[in-house]
């Protein structure tokens, strides 16, 4: 091997190593990007275009005050089945449980703010 691809190897390998959460986030934030973030805004705090045109505002999810009423599960069901009365749509039929759970991960991270050791496991009981 030369010095430049050992070199490469070994700048890599801590990132690979670490794994399943960064990956979990790159993920996520691309599938937020695409999806969510037209009416949730870039950063989350429901700041987009979108909410002067819909009745319920999608709600700031940086707002500290607020994050301990998200659990994973309940953001599961929201994203899954959308929330009626509401412009949340229903996800169930466009991401996978793999998607769901790196877009709860990304959003539950960096944009709520919380700590998370790992990324939110697809292995959820709702799917069994
Ligand atoms: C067409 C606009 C729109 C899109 C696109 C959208 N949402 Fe929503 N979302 C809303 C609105 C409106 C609400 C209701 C207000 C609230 O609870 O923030 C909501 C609520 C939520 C909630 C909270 C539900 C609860 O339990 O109260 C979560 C979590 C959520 N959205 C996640 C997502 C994710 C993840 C995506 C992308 C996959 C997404 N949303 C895409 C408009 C949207």
């Amino acid at each position: 091997m030369n010095k430049v691809a050992s070199l490469l190897l070994l700048f890599l390998l801590p990132v690979v190593a670490s794994g399943g959460l960064q990956e979990s986030l790159q993920n996520g934030k691309a599938i937020y990007r695409a999806y969510c973030s037209v009416c949730h805004g870039d950063k989350g705090d429901g700041q987009s275009f979108v909410r002067n045109v819909i009745k319920t505002p999608p709600r700031d999810f940086t707002d500290k005050t607020q994050a301990d009423q998200f659990s994973v599960e309940r953001m599961r069901w929201a994203i899954l089945l959308g929330k009626p009365g509401t412009a949340m749509p229903a996800w169930r039929f466009d991401l996978t449980a793999l998607q769901v759970s790196d877009v709860i991960t990304y959003i539950q991270k960096e944009i709520m703010g919380l700590y998370l050791a790992e990324p939110v496991s697809p292995e959820a009981a709702i799917y069994k």
